[in-house]
């Protein structure tokens, strides 16, 4: 099959190279399947570069997450059939920009009907984090202010949707007057151009002083230092990313004496300590699809062959939505 495949680290479009390889096997417990639609992840850029938490030995593919059709069963799978249509992570190093990848079935879920196969592909892990974030961590309650950062991209457009559909106000920031116009018309009541406007002053004046109760952070750096100075009393920071290129670092004095949490978030560890709350949140967002509540917003559709140019144009933060292989 083809695949791309990383063999030294670096910048998506240096490092990353289509190769004939041989076909992934289906372990026990997996299910082969053939690649419909794979979105870019952060994530991948980051693997590239040799700078995400796994890190997976050369060469590997990356691509944490598509929608396939599965071809093949491993020994002892239950639930799944040859011909399902289905969602989820493939298991590295054998990622999702290929013809072909493996995923374990206790983790696989099934594409809902509602969405195509590029939106099902992004259903996954920016809407599970979307969710587990506003949700399970931070206790989003209705009526409540929201501040997304990165808003427009993908965790920041699925965090807009989950926001409103939890009846939250919802503002957004973004770089620059496109993604604004992306933000609003994902639903943001608000949205502020981080190149024209100081966030912290927007948020302070458009909710009488008091400032954020929830603030979605994948970027870092000053956006969580400025989040800090607007965040409301009994508010919540999420550290989802740090998609800026620099670590959120926390004075803990602050967070005492303004009485907020900071809340860190890995997504991918509720597969390994609460899976069943991941296939309660798949079912939640599948129904949320299905009434059009959420939709995955795809910006480009890439053939396998131009992979490469759209995750460099992610780590360059010139996507919006989702970007999507359909080899
Ligand atoms: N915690 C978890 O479990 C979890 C799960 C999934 C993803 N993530 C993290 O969430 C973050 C976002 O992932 P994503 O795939 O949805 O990416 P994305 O938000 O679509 O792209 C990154 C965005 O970050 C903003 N940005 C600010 N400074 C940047 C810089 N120096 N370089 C590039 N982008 C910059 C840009 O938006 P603006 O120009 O609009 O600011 C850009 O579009 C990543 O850090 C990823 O690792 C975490």
């Amino acid at each position: 099959m083809r695949a791309w495949q990383v063999s030294a680290l670096g910048e998506p479009q240096d490092v990353l190279v289509l190769a004939d390889v041989p076909d992934p096997e289906p372990g026990p417990g997996q299910v082969l399947v053939r690649v419909l639609a794979a979105s870019a992840n952060f994530p991948d850029v980051l693997m590239c570069r040799g700078l995400y938490q796994e890190r997976p030995e050369l060469p590997f593919t990356p691509g944490v997450e598509l929608c396939g059709e599965v071809v093949d069963l491993g020994g002892g799978v239950t639930g799944f059939a040859v011909g399902d249509r289905v969602i989820g992570s493939p298991v590295l190093p054998n990622g999702a920009f290929a013809e072909f990848a493996v995923m374990d079935a206790a983790v696989t879920f099934p594409a809902p009907e509602a969405l195509d196969d590029a939106e099902a592909s992004a259903l996954y892990i920016g809407y599970q984090t979307g969710w587990f974030g506003l949700h399970r961590r931070a206790g989003l309650r209705e009526g409540e202010t929201l501040l997304v950062h990165a808003a427009a991209g993908g965790v920041g457009s699925a965090a807009i949707q989950l926001g409103k559909a939890a009846g939250a106000r919802v503002i957004g920031v973004v770089g620059g007057p496109e993604k604004a116009a992306v933000a609003r018309e994902l639903g943001a009541e608000l949205v502020i151009d981080r190149y024209q406007q100081d966030f912290v002053d927007v948020v302070k004046a458009e909710t009488g002083g008091r400032g954020a109760d929830v603030i979605y952070d994948p970027v870092g750096g000053q956006t969580y230092q400025r989040s800090s100075k607007c965040v409301a009393f009994e508010g919540r920071i999420l550290v989802v990313g740090f998609a800026g290129g620099e670590i959120q670092s926390v004075a803990l004095n602050h967070a005492l004496v303004k009485n907020y949490s900071i809340l860190g978030l890995h997504w991918g560890l509720y597969n390994t300590y609460a899976p069943e709350l991941v296939a309660q949140c798949h079912r939640e967002l599948s129904e949320l699809a299905a009434g059009g509540v959420v939709r995955p917003l795809i910006s480009e559709w890439l053939p396998l062959e131009e992979l490469a140019a759209g995750v460099q144009r992610l780590a360059d933060g010139k996507t919006v939505g989702r970007v999507v292989m359909t080899p």
